[in-house]
């Protein structure tokens, strides 16, 4: 049976932690080539229908240091845009490639493309979920904390997609998690996340604080609502000051200085976000070296 990993619920609390042992391995081997072989004769359709730097770099040199051959394909390169139907696209895929990694700007396009392959499907961020950043954000707090069990972490921002991809990752790996966003751009419950809008709160003991754009692909006609509502959620040097002294400041990047997080945190000696970036790479091969093995 071929497994997805469409919004990181696939993955069981014992699979998580070791897809993390095994990004922390491919990271330290990198240079010495560890896995260089595991996708050896393996090919891997790339699908960007939206932009993207880290994801898409990231998947691409971790196809290519796995020993496998990645193709990276723009939406609009495809019949897709044209008008070929997301079953029939996923059936073709299937017969050439060894796994489809995609960003679409609809997650129901990415769960159809998935229900008719029959090759795994990997989902690099829809306006639902972003399951492949939480799992660098998870290894960032892993190398920072060691163990991530009942670790805090506070998001304070937007309730988007990156939000509830973690709160569904911080609850596979028994962290807790506490959302702060204003009413209207608050986080659905159920995905064992605390809710709440008050910021304070939320990074009060917080041994991590995490942010995200607040105007994200698809929401540019809302741009100037988004800004001046989620204004008093901004990640500034106070409301670092209220959490943990040993606490980090994660974000997913793009960043937006001045906006969702000031430069001074953003750039700061609290800040992990550079090697939060970097884990995509470490975690992705993790990933597809997990989703291909035989
Ligand atoms: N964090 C993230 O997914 O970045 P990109 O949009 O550049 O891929
Ligand atoms: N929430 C953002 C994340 C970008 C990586 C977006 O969906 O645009």
């Amino acid at each position: 049976m071929k497994q997805d990993f469409l919004t990181g619920e696939e993955l069981g609390a014992f699979e998580l932690d070791k897809l993390l042992d095994r990004a922390q391995e491919l990271k330290a081997g990198r240079r010495d080539g560890v896995g260089g072989e595991k996708l050896a004769g393996r090919s891997i359709a790339l699908v960007f229908e939206k932009p993207s730097t880290r994801t898409r770099i990231s998947f691409e040199v971790a196809v290519a240091e796995l020993g496998g051959t990645p193709i990276v394909l723009r939406g609009d390169e495809l019949q897709l845009s044209r008008g070929e139907s997301i079953s029939d696209t996923a059936r073709v895929l299937s017969r050439y490639v060894d796994a489809i990694v995609i960003r679409s700007g609809s997650h129901e396009a990415v769960s159809e493309l998935a229900a008719s392959a029959e090759v795994p499907v990997v989902n690099a961020l829809t306006p639902l979920h972003h399951p492949c950043q939480a799992l660098a954000d998870l290894l960032t707090l892993r190398e920072r904390f060691g163990d991530l069990q009942g670790l805090r972490l506070a998001y304070v921002g937007d309730g988007n997609n990156v939000a509830r991809s973690l709160a569904i990752a911080g609850e596979l790996a028994q962290m807790e998690v506490v959302v702060a966003a204003p009413a209207g751009y608050q986080l659905e419950e159920g995905h064992g996340a605390k809710l709440t809008d008050d910021p304070r709160a939320a990074v009060s003991g917080a041994d991590a604080i995490y942010t995200d754009v607040w105007v994200s692909m698809g929401d540019e006609a809302e741009a100037e609502r988004r800004r001046a509502d989620l204004t008093p959620f901004q990640v500034d040097a106070d409301l670092l000051a209220a959490a943990k002294d040993s606490a980090v400041v994660l974000h997913c990047l793009p960043a937006h200085p001045g906006e969702e997080i000031t430069e001074e945190v953003l750039y700061g000696s609290q800040s992990a976000v550079w090697d939060q970036a970097e884990n995509r790479l470490h975690t992705q091969k993790a990933l597809l070296a997990t989703l291909l093995s035989d």
